[in-house]
């Protein structure tokens, strides 16, 4: 159950108004089969020519070095939150096409989209997800190997989406 939902001016679906990001987290891992949905319903998002230009990269708690090796791709302010969350998850984004490298100029709406489907079913699990642009991305780039697809010849700004059962604020 979810403890804030928004006042709409017009009827809309519970999962929207539902959603809200939190900085306190409960200390209880989330299910693998919640996870497993999560980037179910992510994958099933539409995109420019079926492109799909998302990846997700996940550390859960249960591996510390994971996590550690993720929290540190955050900035310090993030961090400071993040580091109690029970799941981390680095999001991707290819800005050229696969198939003939050319410019995607859909590809981070695509992944906004993918990451909008993953947000609301969490919501509908109970879960909360507290999204973050907050990130160090050319350290992220270094330890996940995330190949560069920038037209300005940087490799493409991450965002990390957090996922974890809702909690007050603190
Ligand atoms: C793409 C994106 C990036 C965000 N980056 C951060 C961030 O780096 N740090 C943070 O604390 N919150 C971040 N947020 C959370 C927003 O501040 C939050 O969604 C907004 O204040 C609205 O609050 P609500 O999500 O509870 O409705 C981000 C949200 C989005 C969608």
């Amino acid at each position: 159950m979810n403890i804030k939902k928004a006042v709409t001016d017009y009827p809309i679906q519970h999962a929207l108004a539902d959603r809200w990001s939190p900085y306190g987290f409960e200390d209880r891992p989330v299910a693998e089969a919640d996870l497993c949905s999560l980037f179910e319903a992510a994958r099933w998002a539409a995109s420019s020519y079926n492109e799909q230009p998302w990846n997700y990269i996940l550390a859960t708690k249960e591996n510390p070095k994971e996590f550690d090796q993720l929290l540190a791709c955050l900035v310090e302010a993030n961090q400071a939150w993040a580091k109690a969350a029970p799941v981390l998850v680095l999001g991707v984004v290819s800005l050229r096409f696969a198939k003939n490298q050319k410019d995607n100029r859909a590809a981070v709406h695509d992944l906004g989209l993918a990451s909008g489907n993953l947000v609301m079913e969490a919501t509908t699990r109970g879960l909360s997800v507290h999204q973050m642009i907050g990130i160090l991305p050319d350290k992220a780039r270094e330890v996940y190997q995330i190949p560069n697809t920038s037209r300005r010849g940087r490799p493409r700004p991450s965002a990390i989406t957090l996922t974890q059962p809702p909690c007050p604020p603190p």
